[in-house]
């Protein structure tokens, strides 16, 4: 499915994105587009026989906006990068029985996963089937699961995925949930306090979350923890 890339190509072909929702996908590697842009990224696209290309847009910039309009790029997302120098003042409390998560783990945590994630641009994209939405994130506890590290809690009520970035010193909170009838008695403070703990554990100068800006609860919650905007991008997807 893959085709060498060419170094000055405007943007990357997507072989899991690909290989995992069916048809060819690919991403753009500028944040900005310019009439010459946009006409170069057309062609790649044409040329490469892509369906669906993501586009990451610097949301600042009023020509890049006016040309994804007018170049048929779908708006489907403003995401958000939160961060939070380590270590964080207070070491926030850990929820009771925080805790590794296991194999035996993993089903329920999936069960929580193909529900939660539903404010985010492949569930927003109904060009995306919902169910293979839903499997991505399934896909993702499992992926982090084996490269990453995954916490949670008595019950399995909720998880807490985690990075390290030894080389920059960075932690990054990956997914975040709650089963939906768990929320808003403060599991989600105790996943985000075990995770801070276990970062900073793990050498972490800064740690780092993105989300949805329309996530009013996540942002709410990173914000109790002094957690502050770092970046703010506009998320496209061009269909052909
Ligand atoms: C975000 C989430 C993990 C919070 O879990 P939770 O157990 O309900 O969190 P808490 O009880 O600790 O409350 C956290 C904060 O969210 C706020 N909150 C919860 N639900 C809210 C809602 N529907 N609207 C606005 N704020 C909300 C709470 O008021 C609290 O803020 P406060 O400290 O200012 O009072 C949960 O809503 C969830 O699983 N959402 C779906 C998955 C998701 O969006 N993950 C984040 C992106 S990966």
């Amino acid at each position: 499915m893959s085709t060498p890339e060419r170094e000055d190509a405007p943007g990357v072909f997507l072989p899991w994105d690909s290989e995992f929702f069916g048809f060819r996908i690919g991403r753009m590697k500028a944040s900005r587009l310019t009439p010459d842009a946009l006409r170069a990224v057309l062609a790649w696209a044409t040329a490469e026989k892509l369906r669906c290309v993501y586009f990451s847009a610097d949301a600042e910039c009023a020509e890049t906006l006016a040309l994804a309009h007018t170049g048929g790029f779908q708006f489907v997302d403003l995401r958000v990068d939160l961060a939070i120098p380590m270590p964080s003042a207070g070491a926030p409390p850990a929820a009771p029985g925080f805790r590794p998560a296991t194999t035996a783990d993993l089903p329920a945590l999936e069960a929580i996963s193909r529900v939660a994630h539903r404010d985010t641009r492949f569930f927003k994209d109904t060009q995306f089937s919902a169910t293979r939405a839903a499997d991505l994130y399934a896909e993702w506890i499992q992926r982090d699961f084996r490269v990453h590290r995954v916490f949670t809690v008595p019950g399995n009520a909720g998880y807490v995925t985690c990075q390290v970035d030894s080389a920059t010193g960075t932690g990054r909170i990956g997914l975040i949930a709650v089963a939906e009838s768990e929320r808003g008695r403060g599991l989600g403070h105790g996943l985000v306090g075990g995770a801070l703990r276990y970062l900073g554990e793990s050498g972490c100068r800064e740690v780092r979350v993105a989300t949805q800006a329309s996530n009013v609860a996540a942002q709410r919650l990173y914000q109790a923890f002094g957690f502050r905007t770092a970046e703010a991008s506009a998320t496209y997807h061009r269909w052909f």
